[in-house]
């Protein structure tokens, strides 16, 4: 499968990043020089813990950490979301 690239943002400063299709977006955000917190990197911890302000994400693992409300409000854990579009995310942790 060919390996999109999406445009991220990180708000509210409005960094911007390459958001690749096959790599969780906290690898993105780390390759595109943003200092992002995390820890375990398996979405279980939720330090890296975050809101999609736009855009789609998608999981590799069955169930990272976050509820089906969390989820449903566009909640996502950078450590295993895959974007399917352009992103615009904030931090949420802490
Ligand atoms: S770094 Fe632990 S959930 Fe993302």
């Amino acid at each position: 499968m060919k390996n999109a690239l999406f445009n991220g943002t990180v708000m509210p400063g409005g960094e911007a990043f390459d958001a690749w299709a096959n790599q969780p977006l906290l690898l993105s955000l780390e390759a595109g020089g943003i200092d992002w917190p995390s820890s375990c990197r398996n979405g279980t911890c939720r330090t890296c813990f975050s809101k999609l302000d736009a855009g789609q994400v998608r999981y590799e693992c069955d169930w990272p950490g976050l509820s089906a409300e969390e989820k449903a409000e566009g909640y996502v854990l950078p450590c295993v979301a895959h974007p399917c579009s352009n992103v615009s995310l904030h931090f949420e942790g802490f």
